[in-house]
């Protein structure tokens, strides 16, 4: 993997080693601290987007996960990989404003739309030289249990960074000018996560070979037809496809749940929840695989580059922009949702992730070692992946 990702020993070491993240440095990003907590972090392989190659790290303590995605990836390898796109990294900041005249108001913002993006943009000079900035306005009238409301929406094009900070930072800065405009008076200043305009798209097609035959080809498509149907089965879903995309954005020290509150609110923008992804038959009875949603991450700011072992990852990942990230991580919640649709939809999901939870059982049951593939495989074995089977078979083996 170094010499894939040409890493530096820096880099490598902090991989390796854990602690990499000082209690010092924790306490420099958050307040209390106490201690670091650290999460597995694994390297997704057989990945091809846009025709070239990437290892990916996952940072999750769920097993199977980072399998069951490099096992899609090479499924999807023999027709050419992922093919991905991503809008440009515009995020939305709202402005809650209340006022007597609501279209008044509306038509002199409006109005002021330079002087408003202006204004904004003097916040963050640098942004603005790499290309990015305020870009837009767009006003809306809302009904609301208070009554009407004016939301403006500023549009940020933020460039490789996520860009909640400068967002905020710029709708603070515009408000007293909106207050000015339309003598009402400003609440809220703060960007939304549902960054609709800040999408990220994959697409992926798996051949039946690939798949297990034309059989496993129809009941993939069921499975999405289920997820389409109903919201019971679509939130898990989804969960699986937010099972790849957040452990990417832990790894690479972006914020989590922003880009889970953006998919799942995404996966609802029409009124009713959906799945995230589409699942098609092509006229050669292959699956054409589709993931679209909002993601916003970035490469500067945050932990990204603070956290030592994200900036390693990030190495690792060689992504060049914060785009090609979004671009990775559509590629990886794509792969992740074929590999449990087909799972689900073929043996079942149980066998190939118990035999890796009969680890952590075994562990749990107090294993060390070499004990503990011993004891995880004598589950397995029984069928029995049980705590107290567990601690028996170690009891037994300790004798
Ligand atoms: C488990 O973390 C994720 C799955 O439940 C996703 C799915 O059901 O599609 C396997």
């Amino acid at each position: 993997m170094r010499e894939f990702a040409n890493l530096d020993e820096e880099s490598a070491e902090n991989i390796r080693k854990s602690g990499a993240l000082s209690v010092d440095q924790a306490d420099k990003m958050i307040e209390n601290v106490i201690g670091v907590m650290e999460t597995p972090l694994g390297i997704a392989t057989n990945f091809t987007i846009n025709g070239k190659d990437y290892l990916i790290p996952m940072a999750i303590e769920e097993p199977s996960v980072i399998a069951a995605a490099s096992n899609a990836a090479k499924m999807a390898r023999d027709k050419g990989g992922f093919s991905a796109s991503a809008t440009k990294p515009i995020m939305i900041g709202q402005i809650q404003l209340i006022c007597d005249d609501p279209h008044g108001a509306r038509t002199s913002i409006l109005g002021a739309r330079k002087k408003i993006l202006e204004l904004a943009n003097e916040q963050n000079p640098t942004l603005v030289k790499l290309g990015g900035g305020a870009r837009d306005l767009e006003v809306r009238i809302i009904e609301t249990p208070s009554g009407k409301m004016v939301i403006v929406h500023l549009l940020v094009d933020c460039r490789d960074a996520m860009g909640a900070n400068t967002v905020n930072t710029m709708c603070e800065r515009v408000s007293p000018l909106i207050e000015q405009l339309t003598s009402g008076r400003v609440y809220l200043r703060i960007v939304s996560n549902l960054a609709v305009k800040r999408l990220a798209r994959a697409k992926a097609v798996f051949s039946k070979e690939a798949l297990g035959g034309e059989d496993a080809v129809d009941a993939i498509i069921q499975a999405y037809s289920f997820a389409a149907a109903d919201p019971y089965r679509c939130a898990t879903h989804n969960k699986g496809i937010m099972n790849g995309i957040t452990a990417v954005a832990l790894a690479t020290g972006n914020d989590t749940r922003a880009i889970e509150a953006g998919a799942h609110s995404y996966a609802s923008f029409s009124g009713r929840y959906k799945p995230l992804t589409t699942y098609e038959k092509n006229e050669d009875g292959d699956l054409v695989g589709t993931i679209e949603l909002p993601i916003a991450a970035g490469l500067v700011g945050g932990a990204t580059k603070v956290h030592p072992v994200a900036i390693a990852n990030l190495k690792i990942l060689g992504v060049k922009t914060a785009s090609e990230l979004a671009e990775v991580m559509a590629s990886v919640g794509l792969a992740q949702n074929l590999a449990a649709l087909r799972a689900l939809a073929t043996e079942g999901i149980q066998r190939g992730h118990m035999s890796l939870h009969a680890k952590n059982i075994a562990v749990m049951a107090g294993a060390t070692g070499d004990m503990v593939d011993k004891i995880a495989s004598a589950l397995v074995r029984e069928g029995r992946i049980r705590l107290d089977r567990a601690k028996e078979l170690l009891e037994e083996e300790e004798k």
